[in-house]
């Protein structure tokens, strides 16, 4: 079923084409416009969104050599995000849908970075554990059955992503920080530069606290060395998201776990919890680098499965901010 995926929740303009399990175009346009105020701009992001993403759906056609006509299911991200970005996404859905007389599916963008892991060779087993460490969640579900969720605990302030671009902003790195903070902490000593790992008890993260304490580190050591600080923080947060995923799987015993959304990029990470697999011998699986970050494939991909079982949504489906795992049936 030839598939085309639109994300638009945040500031990547994303549009996927898959047929079944093969993926036949990824093009991703990330807005550059929020990078001098060292953030995403919602305004902004809906109005580049609506520039952008006619000549990113061109590109993906071209790339794939099909046409608008040969669309078999139209999947678009109603949700969690920036509610002018996802209304970008869902009109163009909702109007190719009428225009082409296709079905249209709206998919929870959280559920997409699931499926990030179906894109790959490798797929986890039922039931799995998910570590969902993006720019705007940081979260441990438990996946019992397809479609089936149980969040077992959740950032109680910053994603772990946030706190990579919020401790760029305070080093004075550009936005989006993660991937900056990975380069300078690869020639740093994290042994140099004392920061805690956050314990906030249970199955839950928070990074505020690491984030301060980078802060106060900066102004109390003016000379500060910028590597060994990028180091120091970059190995106290990828400790806490080991120990408290640690925890987790020795609750529910599970033999399978998955890392996904955009910080698992990061080569580091993917490092750690290789060791932590290994220590724990379970299967560990990890999206595709392209599949981490958002884009218009892993959309495609969850939708294609969502419609499998449930059918289209309906024409008057609407753009929601926030949505758990969890509430989706
Ligand atoms: N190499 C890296 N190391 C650490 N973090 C990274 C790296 N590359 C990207 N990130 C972080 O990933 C985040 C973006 O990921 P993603 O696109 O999944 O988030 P989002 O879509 O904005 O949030 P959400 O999916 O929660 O709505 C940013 O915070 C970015 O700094
Ligand atoms: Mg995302």
């Amino acid at each position: 079923m030839l598939t085309l995926g639109i994300e638009t929740s945040c500031d990547e303009t994303g549009i996927g084409l898959i047929d079944d399990d093969c993926i036949l175009a990824n093009v991703v346009s990330s807005q550059l416009a929020h990078t001098k105020y060292g953030g995403v701009v919602p305004e902004l992001a809906a109005r580049n969104h609506i520039r952008t993403i006619i000549p990113v759906m061109k590109n993906a056609f071209d790339v794939a050599r099909h046409r608008l006509d040969d669309v078999e299911l139209i999947s678009v991200t109603r949700g969690p995000g920036l509610m002018g970005a996802l209304l970008v996404g869902l009109s163009i859905a909702k109007s190719l849908a009428i225009a082409l007389k296709k079905p249209m599916i709206g998919v929870n963008h959280l559920e997409g970075h699931v499926y990030a892991l179906s894109l790959a060779p490798q797929k986890p087993q039922y039931p799995y554990l998910i570590l969902l460490v993006s720019g705007g969640h940081t979260e441990l579900v438990l996946v019992k059955e397809e479609f089936k969720y149980q969040t077992l605990g959740r950032t109680v302030d910053d994603a772990c992503g946030e706190a990579f671009d919020k401790v760029a902003k305070i080093l004075g790195l550009p936005y989006p920080g993660g991937p900056y903070i990975e380069k300078e902490a690869r020639t740093g000593n994290a042994e140099n530069v004392r920061l805690p790992v956050p314990k906030p008890g249970g199955f839950n993260f928070s990074y505020a606290g690491l984030k301060t304490a980078v802060l106060y580190y900066t102004k109390d050591h003016q000379d500060y060395n910028l590597s060994d600080v990028a180091a120091s923080f970059q190995e106290s947060a990828l400790e806490h998201l080991i120990q408290v995923t640690e925890r987790a799987l020795d609750h529910v015993r599970v033999e399978h776990l998955g890392v996904v959304g955009g910080v698992s990029v990061n080569k580091r990470l993917r490092e750690r919890f290789t060791e932590l697999s290994m220590r724990k011998s379970i299967h560990l699986y990890l999206p595709d680098i392209q599949h981490c970050t958002d884009n218009g494939v892993m959309i495609a991909r969850a939708g294609a499965r969502r419609f499998r079982k449930y059918g289209p949504s309906s024409l008057t489906v609407d753009a929601v901010a926030r949505e758990a795992l969890d509430a989706l049936t």
